[in-house]
């Protein structure tokens, strides 16, 4: 497997890859890989001659007060477990080489990013945005793979992609789940022993969504109020935000009347954690992971 820390080195591997007329598999992360990042690098090697894993923390998306600093990091972990998947190629930038001084250019999705984590997190769909167009540009990738465990976020880059036809296509894989149902995700490493249990709750009550609509509850008001309860009913859990909305462009929703975006983010303790589910009518009330809606 090779590792890249300079545009031009992995600049240089895409050429030849191109000049062999393979595919390239893209899988842009943050590292401190877990099972979700694993099975994106899978989905890609399964459909691509040659995947690409991006590890770079980007501060452009974290908030002044957000956790830039404390982001868990274990390159010489990643590398070993990229290798075991197969991957081909790391690129590991420093943050000089992708914003170097006199950097000044974004890209910003309006209407998507206006609500659910825009709203919490003011500027970090814009830091996703411009760093993933500069990782799609470096990488020319065919295929790009993101997690529906960030659900915002891989629909705001399929429609920056449908926008600004960029070339290539946007796969979204399921979330990957603890036995438990705790999503997987890097920051998991901050919680401790009784957040680690309190944080069951998100699932809990995605679960009771999805069997109230199996159940026939369609008003997005009584669903919520479902939600809410049983997140109150954990005293380390409190709910940052919990909607339901439509998919894809996320528009508030009276009624389900089609597959509508359950998405919650909960703070347990300082760690601040998000989740979500397809709540379908149409398919017993859940299970939405089946279909690609996100
Ligand atoms: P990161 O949080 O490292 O996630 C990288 C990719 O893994 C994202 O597409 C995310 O949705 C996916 N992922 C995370 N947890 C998952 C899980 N439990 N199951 C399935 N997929 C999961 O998301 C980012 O990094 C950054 O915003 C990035 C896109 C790299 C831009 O900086």
């Amino acid at each position: 497997m090779l590792v890249c820390r300079t545009i031009s080195e992995i600049r240089g591997f895409v050429r030849q890859a191109r000049a062999r007329s393979q595919t390239i598999g893209f899988v842009p992360t943050m590292g401190y890989f877990h099972e979700g990042h694993l099975t994106l690098m899978r989905e890609a090697k399964k459909a691509c001659d040659v995947v690409v894993v991006s590890i770079f923390v980007n501060p452009l998306q974290f908030g002044p007060q957000e956790d830039f600093n404390e982001y868990p990091r274990d390159f010489e972990r990643d590398k070993r477990l990229a290798a075991e998947v197969g991957v081909d190629a790391l690129f590991t930038p420093p943050v000089e080489e992708m914003y170097p001084a006199g950097f000044s250019t974004h890209v910003e999705v309006a209407g998507l990013t206006q609500c659910l984590c825009g709203l919490s997190r003011p500027g970090h769909f814009r830091g996703v945005t411009t760093v993933v167009a500069k990782l799609f540009n470096i990488v020319l990738p065919d295929r790009a793979y993101f997690g529906q465990k960030d659900a915002q976020q891989a629909l705001v880059i399929k429609r920056m992609v449908r926008d600004l036809n960029m070339p290539l296509e946007i796969v979204t894989v399921p979330t990957v789940r603890e036995p438990d149902g705790l999503a997987m995700s890097s920051r998991n490493v901050y919680l401790g022993p009784r957040e680690r249990e309190a944080a069951r709750v998100l699932y809990r009550s995605l679960k009771l969504a999805e069997r109230a609509v199996a159940g026939g509850e369609m008003d997005v008001a009584r669903l919520l109020e479902i939600v809410r309860q049983e997140i109150a009913s954990e005293p380390l859990a409190q709910i940052d935000y919990a909607e339901i909305r439509s998919l894809p462009d996320l528009e508030p929703l009276a009624r389900l009347q089609g597959p509508g975006l359950l998405a919650l983010a909960v703070r347990i303790g300082k760690t601040r954690l998000i989740d979500n589910t397809i709540l379908n009518p149409g398919n017993s009330g859940g299970a939405g992971d089946a279909f690609n809606y996100v």
